[in-house]
């Protein structure tokens, strides 16, 4: 018999606080019950789990796929597990892409197939800042005027990462097929419907550009007034003030989330694990499919004009051509 208590947060739309629980040693069960409380409340916190990157792996694969597993999100080398090295430059791509993380997303709606669900265990945190936010875009949608329902019922927006590093912070990586720098972007739907439960969400975030049909101004403004509108009420917005051993798990099929800025010059480690979403909910297109093309065009087009617009970011505009 297991002791699993879930708790909501306290004046949230949203998230529950797990414990009672081993996650390195759960019985399918419970699993059963931590994965109904997953789809209903969107975020769950396990505080004190202190999971080894193999714990992270198989907790990870009772989800899904694992887009990658057991992998540090840090500002710093990993020479063994649970032992760092040196800090990175603010100017390599892993930290240009990690400040890009602090503005709000879903994550890997820039790949043919976005992501299910995501989870970071903490390892070692800075005293003050460096936290994770999460936003419910469910409850946003929910409270949406029914014209702003109607407008964009029907609209869709490319995805892809190398316009939101160019766009947030000037960052224009090297391209390759190889990395997350490909080339190509996604086409969504603004309106998610989520695939288990059924509730519509607001699927946005600074990955998201150029919906087709609206000029490049009317989209900036849409979208950006759409993320303004989610993390617009405090009870849709939670922040994760991170202690070495908390686990997170959030679903990427409903919430945004974003890491918050700190002392980059002190260490943050977190293990980071991300489920592929279902081929039949989360898949845009193959790269090699027709439709890719558009993408493609639209993504060359914008970044064209973001080479000019972003002189004045944090990193103006220059190509980062600092390996990983
Ligand atoms: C992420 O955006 O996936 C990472 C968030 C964080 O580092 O807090």
């Amino acid at each position: 018999m297991s002791d699993l208590t879930i708790t909501p947060v306290e004046g949230k739309t949203f998230g529950a606080v797990v414990t009672g629980v081993k996650l390195a040693q759960l019985s399918d069960a419970t699993f059963e019950r931590v994965h109904a409380a997953f789809l209903e409340h969107g975020f769950l916190v396990f505080p004190g789990q202190f999971l080894s990157e193999q714990d992270s792996v198989a907790f990870g694969q009772r989800f899904g796929e694992l887009e990658f597993g057991g992998i540090p999100m840090s500002n710093q080398r990993r020479i063994t597990e649970g032992s760092y090295g040196e800090i990175f430059d603010l100017q390599t791509q892993l930290m240009r892409t990690n400040i890009g993380n602090e503005a709000w997303h879903t994550d890997s709606t820039y790949k043919p197939i976005s992501s299910k669900c995501a989870m970071l265990s903490a390892v070692t945190v800075p005293d003050e800042g460096g936290e994770t936010e999460l936003a419910d875009a469910r409850a946003a949608y929910a409270a949406l005027d029914e014209e702003t329902k109607r407008k964009i019922a029907h609209l869709s927006a490319y995805h892809s990462t190398q316009y939101s590093q160019a766009n947030d912070i000037g960052d224009f990586p090297v391209q390759s097929e190889k990395s997350v720098y490909h080339g190509e972007a996604y086409l969504r739907p603004l309106v998610k419907v989520h695939p288990e439960t059924g509730v519509k969400n607001l699927f946005v975030g600074r990955h998201a550009f150029g919906i087709p049909g609206l000029s490049r101004a009317e989209s900036r403004a849409l979208l950006k007034s759409l993320v303004e509108f989610i993390v617009s009420d405090p009870t849709r917005v939670y922040v994760h003030h991170w202690r070495p051993g908390d686990t997170l798990l959030w679903d990427n099929r409903a919430l945004l989330h974003r890491a918050r800025p700190y002392d980059y010059g002190k260490p943050r480690v977190l293990i980071g694990t991300r489920v592929a979403g279902d081929p039949a909910s989360e898949l845009a297109y193959y790269p090699t499919d027709p439709e890719a093309e558009a993408g493609r065009q639209a993504l060359s087009a914008e970044l064209k004009l973001l080479r000019e617009e972003t002189q004045d970011r944090m990193f103006g505009a220059t190509t980062a051509a600092v390996p990983l």
